[in-house]
C-alpha cells in the first residue's frame, strides 16, 4: 500500500469539494482523500475490475467517509465522456497505455485553480524506448511531450509515489 499523505495535501492545498479518480482497486486512496475532503464533499472513483469495485465497496460501507465516495465500474475511458465538470482534483492511477486520453479528458474536467495527478510517470525522465517494447514508458514519454509543448499549463514531476505529475492549469508566464 502506498502512503496516501501526498494525496490529502493535495486535497487540502487545492480545497477540494469534489474529486475524481481513475483507478480504484481497493478504496485506499479514495478513501484517504475522502478523509480530507468536507462533509459534503464527493469523489467519483473509476474502475475496470468488478472483483475490485466489490472490495472497495465493502470497505466504504465501513468508513465513516464512505457516504461521499461513488465508484463506477467499468473501462475509465468509456465512464468519462459521461462526466461533467468541474473536478478540483484528479488523481489518475490505473493503465498506463491510456495516460494521454486520461490527460486530454482530465484537462477538460478540472476546474481552473485546479491541480490534475498522474501517478507512475517518473518513466519520464528515462531516456527514449522503443514503444513495442515498452508501451507503458512509451505512453509516459508521450504525456511529457505533450505537456512540455503546451504553454497553458504547469508541470512538474513531484518524486512520491512511483512519481506523481502535478498539472495545473496557471502558466508560468
Ligand atoms: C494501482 S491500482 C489503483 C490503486 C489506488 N488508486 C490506490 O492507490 O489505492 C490501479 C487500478 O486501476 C484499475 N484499472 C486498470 N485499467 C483500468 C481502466 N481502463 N479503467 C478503469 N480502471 C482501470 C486496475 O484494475 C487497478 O485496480
Amino acid at each position: 500500500m502506498k502512503d496516501p499523505t501526498f494525496l490529502k495535501t493535495m486535497v487540502k492545498r487545492v480545497g477540494a469539494r469534489r474529486v475524481l479518480e481513475i483507478g480504484t482497486f481497493d478504496g485506499t486512496s479514495a478513501i484517504a482523500m475522502a478523509e480530507t475532503l468536507p462533509d459534503d464533499g464527493t469523489l467519483i472513483t473509476c474502475e475496470i475490475n468488478p472483483g475490485f469495485v466489490a472490495l472497495a465497496r465493502k470497505r466504504l460501507s465501513r468508513s465513516p467517509h464512505g457516504h461521499k465516495i461513488d465508484v463506477r465500474v467499468g473501462p475509465a475511458l468509456e465512464t468519462l465522456p459521461s462526466l461533467a465538470g468541474w473536478f478540483d482534483l484528479i488523481f489518475v492511477d490505473a493503465d498506463t497505455k491510456n495516460y494521454v486520453q486520461y490527460y486530454r479528458r482530465g484537462l477538460e474536467l478540472l476546474a481552473p485553480a485546479g491541480a490534475l495527478l498522474l501517478d507512475n510517470t517518473r518513466g519520464m525522465t528515462l531516456g527514449a524506448v522503443d514503444p513495442a517494447a515498452d508501451p507503458a514508458i512509451a505512453a509516459i514519454q508521450e504525456l511529457r511531450q505533450l505537456v512540455t509543448a503546451d504553454r497553458t499549463i504547469t508541470a512538474d514531476l513531484v518524486p512520491v509515489r512511483d512519481g506523481v505529475l502535478v498539472v495545473t492549469k496557471q502558466p508560468l508566464a
